[in-house]
C-alpha cells in the first residue's frame, strides 16, 4: 500500500518550539475581546479582520499584530487565548509546545507582566492536566525597542523563574542587530535563562553569526539566510545548533514566497536539526499541521523526510533528558506502528 503522507502527519506525535502566543489571536476572538473589553478596533466584522492579513513584509505584518494585542487586557483574555491553541494543539496530536510571549507588548500599553504571565501560566497548566502536553514559556524582548527596556523586562523574568524557561528575540529584525542585546543576554543567562533569538528571517546571515558568537544561543528562530553562507551552514551542522523553521510564515511574509524554493531541503541535505513550526497561525494561515502538510507538499518530502522533521521537534526541545526520552519512545512507536 502507498504511503499515505496526510495520515502519517496527523497522527503523528508532534512538538512545536517557535509560536508566538499573541499570533494565535483568531479574528472571531479579536472581535468577542474588543467587544468585552470596549476596545475600538478599526474593522467591523471579523472578513475585515482577515482582509488585511496581506502582508509585503515582516513590518506590515508587525503593524497588524502589535495593533491586534490591543484587545488583550485581562488574565482571563490571556488564559482564553492560551487555552484555545492548547485545545487545538491536543486535537493535532501535539505533546509538547514551547510558546513565546511578547511581555512588552503588553506592558507598554498599561497591562502588568503579571496579568499575561498569570494567564498564559493558568492555560498551560490546566492543558498538562486535560491533554497531558507539556510545555516550556520562552520570554521574548521586542527588537526594535531598548536595552534599557529589555533590561527592565529582563528584572520581571527573574522573579518568575520557575514559570519562565528561557528567552528570545523577535520583532523588527533589519536595522536591530543581536549585538545590541549581547549585555542583556550575559546577564540572562547567568541567570539561568535558556537563550535563543530570532535571525537570518529578513536579515543578513551575519545576524545568525552574532546570535551564535554575542548571544550564545541554543537554538535559532527561522535562520533562512544562513544558507547564504556555507561556513556558517557546517558549523550550524556540527554545533547542532537546531533551526525553528516556518514555512507558512515565509511564504505570507514574502520571505519565500513559492514554497517550492523553500530552503528547508537544503537545510535537510545539510544535516541541520530543522524542526517545522506555525509562528502566528492565526496571522498566516495555518496551524502546525498545515505547516507540515504545505512544505510536504511543496518539497514533495517522503516518509524519511518527514520522520527526521517529527523527531527533530522534540530533540530540539528543551524538555529533560528523562521526557525528551519519553516523548522519542512514543515517537517511535508511532512510525514503527504506522
Ligand atoms: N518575526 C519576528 N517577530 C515576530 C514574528 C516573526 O515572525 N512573529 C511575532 N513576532
Ligand atoms: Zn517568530
Amino acid at each position: 500500500m502507498s504511503f499515505d503522507k496526510v495520515a502519517f502527519i496527523r497522527g503523528m506525535p508532534k512538538a512545536e518550539l517557535h509560536l508566538h502566543i499573541e499570533g494565535t489571536l483568531e479574528p472571531e476572538m479579536m472581535m468577542d475581546l474588543a467587544k468585552r473589553n470596549q476596545v475600538q478596533l478599526p474593522y467591523e466584522n471579523v472578513d475585515e479582520v482577515r482582509k488585511a492579513y496581506q502582508f509585503g513584509s515582516l513590518q506590515d505584518f508587525l503593524d497588524l499584530y502589535y495593533a491586534g494585542m490591543s484587545v488583550l487586557k485581562t488574565e482571563r483574555d490571556f488564559f482564553d487565548l492560551t487555552y484555545a491553541y492548547l485545545t487545538r494543539m491536543h486535537q493535532e496530536n501535539t505533546r509538547h509546545v514551547e510558546i513565546f510571549f511578547d511581555p512588552q507588548g503588553h506592558t507598554e500599553r498599561g497591562i502588568a507582566f503579571d496579568t499575561v504571565l498569570d494567564g498564559i501560566s493558568a492555560a498551560l497548566e490546566k492543558a498538562q492536566k486535560e491533554f497531558g502536553i507539556t510545555s516550556r514559556v520562552i520570554m521574548c524582548f521586542l527588537r526594535h525597542l531598548s536595552e534599557d527596556s529589555a533590561f527592565e523586562t529582563l528584572n520581571h523574568a527573574c522573579r518568575c523563574k520557575s514559570r519562565i524557561f528561557g528567552i528570545g528575540l523577535d520583532s523588527s529584525e533589519k536595522g536591530n542587530p543581536p549585538s545590541k542585546f549581547s549585555r542583556v543576554y550575559r546577564a540572562a543567562r547567568e541567570e539561568g535563562f535558556a537563550p535563543v533569538a530570532h535571525a537570518g528571517e529578513e536579515g543578513p546571515s551575519s545576524y545568525v553569526c552574532e546570535a551564535l558568537d554575542d548571544l550564545k544561543v541554543l537554538r535559532i528562530d527561522h535562520g533562512n539566510r544562513a544558507l547564504e553562507d556555507p561556513a556558517l551552514v557546517k558549523r550550524i551542522a556540527q554545533e547542532k545548533i537546531p533551526l525553528t523553521v516556518c514555512p507558512l510564515s515565509n511564504k505570507r511574509l514574502q520571505v519565500c514566497p513559492d514554497l517550492t524554493q523553500h530552503p528547508l531541503r537544503k537545510m535537510l541535505d545539510a544535516e541541520l536539526i530543522v524542526t517545522i513550526n506555525s509562528d502566528d497561525p492565526s496571522y498566516f494561515g495555518g496551524y502546525l499541521t498545515d505547516n507540515f502538510l504545505a512544505i510536504a507538499d511543496a518539497l514533495a518530502l517522503d516518509r524519511k523526510a518527514l520522520e527526521t522533521l517529527g523527531r527533530n521537534a522534540f530533540v530540539a526541545s528543551f524538555l529533560s533528558d528523562r521526557d525528551k526520552q519519553k516523548a522519542l519512545d512514543e515517537f517511535n512507536a508511532f512510525t514503527s506502528r504506522f
